[in-house]
C-alpha cells in the first residue's frame, strides 16, 4: 500500500459512525500527528488528534483549516444520513451536495490533493434490480438522502473528467460497527439490535422480518475506505462510486444467529416509514470492478459478524 506520511489528512464528520473508526486507523497509518479531526461538536474519540470545530458548510473556514494544518487528503464523511434526510429534506440536501462542492472546489483550487467520499446503496431505487445489483443498472433513487448520494457521483467524475481531481469514492452498505452508535439510517436497526440483546433479551425492530439489506462489518468498510485511497490512482476507473459486496441477510436471519448466543433472545416486529426506505434499495450488491480494479474481498461473515460483535459490546 502506498502511504505517503508527509501527507496530512483531514476527517470532515470524524465523530460519526464511520469517522471514528476511521480515525483509529488512519493514525495507525499515518501518526496521530498527521490526522486531524474536524466535526461539529466534539468527541473522546479525539483525544490523541489536533481536532477543529467546523461546519463543512462554511467554505472559508474550511480552507483556513486546510491552510493552517497543510492538509492534502481530505475523508468527507459529515452528511445527514438516509431517515434523518426524510425528515429535513432540503437541508439534507445543503448538507450532502454543498459539502460536498466545498471540498471539490478547494481541491480544483489546489489547495487539497485527493479526497474521499463516501456514496451509498441508497443510490438505487425501486426500479433496480434487487439481487446483485450490478454497478451500471438503473438508478431511480425515490428519497432524498439517495438523490443526493447520485447527484454527488455525478459532480464526483465530474469535477475529476474536467479539473483532474482525484475523488474516490465507495457505495457503502449499511455499517455494522460497535465502537459508535449509527447516525439515523435505515439499516440502524442491525447495531440497536446486537445492544438490546445484551441488555434487555428482546427487540423492537423496525424493519420486516423479512427485509434483506446489503450490510457490511465495520472493519471491513474501513479497510475498503483504506484501501481505495491507497491504491495507484490508475487502478481507479470509476470515479463515480464503486458497488461494494459485503453480507445480505433479514432482521429474522440475523435474531436468529444472534438466539445462537443468547437463546432466550425475542424479537418482534413494528416497520416504521424507514420500511419504505429499505423497501426501494437492493438486497445485494454485485461488486465484481471493484474486485477487478483494486481488489477488493469481503471478509466478515453473519455469523463471525454476530460473534465478534457480541464479544466486543460485553
Ligand atoms: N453508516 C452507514 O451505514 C453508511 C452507509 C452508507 C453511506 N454512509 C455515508 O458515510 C458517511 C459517514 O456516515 P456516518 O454513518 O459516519 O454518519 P454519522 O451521522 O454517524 O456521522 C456524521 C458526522 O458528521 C458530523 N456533521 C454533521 N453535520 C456537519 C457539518 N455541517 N459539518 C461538519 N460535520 C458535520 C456529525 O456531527 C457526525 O459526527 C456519510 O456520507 C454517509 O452518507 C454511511
Amino acid at each position: 500500500m502506498d502511504v505517503n506520511k508527509e501527507e496530512k489528512v483531514l476527517i470532515i464528520g470524524a465523530g460519526g459512525q464511520i469517522g471514528v473508526e476511521l480515525l483509529e486507523e488512519l493514525n495507525k497509518l499515518y501518526g496521530s500527528s498527521n490526522v486531524v479531526a474536524a466535526d461539529v461538536k466534539q468527541s473522546p474519540a479525539f483525544a490523541n488528534n489536533a481536532f477543529e470545530v467546523l461546519d463543512v458548510l462554511n467554505k472559508e473556514r474550511l480552507l483556513e483549516k486546510v491552510k493552517k494544518h497543510q492538509i492534502k487528503q481530505v475523508y468527507l464523511l459529515a452528511a445527514l444520513l438516509s431517515a434523518t434526510a426524510e425528515k429535513n429534506p432540503l437541508y439534507a440536501w445543503q448538507l450532502n451536495m454543498q459539502g460536498l462542492f466545498n471540498v471539490l472546489e478547494l481541491a480544483k483550487e489546489g489547495h487539497i490533493q485527493k479526497v474521499y467520499w463516501p456514496s451509498s446503496i441508497a443510490v438505487f431505487g425501486p426500479t433496480t434490480p434487487k439481487q446483485n445489483t450490478p454497478q451500471y443498472t438503473v438508478m431511480e433513487p425515490t428519497t432524498v438522502y439517495g438523490i443526493s448520494k447520485l447527484a454527488g457521483e455525478r459532480w464526483c467524475e465530474y469535477y475529476f473528467l474536467k479539473h483532474g481531481i482525484d475523488v474516490r469514492s465507495i457505495r457503502y452498505p449499511g455499517l455494522i460497527s460497535y465502537k459508535s452508535a449509527p447516525g439515523g439510517g435505515t439499516t440502524d436497526y442491525a447495531v440497536h439490535i446486537f445492544h438490546e440483546a445484551l441488555k434487555t433479551k428482546s427487540y423492537e425492530c423496525f424493519l420486516s422480518e423479512d427485509t434483506a439489506l446489503p450490510m457490511m462489518y465495520m472493519p471491513d468498510a474501513i479497510r475498503a475506505t483504506i484501501e481505495i485511497m491507497h491504491a495507484p490512482a490508475e487502478k481507479i476507473k470509476i470515479r463515480g462510486s464503486y458497488n461494494l459486496g459485503g453480507i445480505s441477510f433479514n432482521p429474522k436471519q440475523i435474531a436468529n444467529e444472534i438466539r445462537k448466543h443468547i437463546p432466550d433472545f425475542k424479537i418482534a416486529y413494528k416497520p416504521d416509514f424507514r420500511q419504505q426506505i429499505a423497501d426501494s434499495w437492493p438486497q445485494s450488491i454485485d461488486d465484481r470492478e471493484t474486485q477487478t480494479d483494486w481488489g477488493w474481498k469481503n471478509t466478515y461473515q453473519l455469523p463471525q459478524m454476530v460473534s465478534s460483535m457480541l464479544d466486543n459490546l460485553k
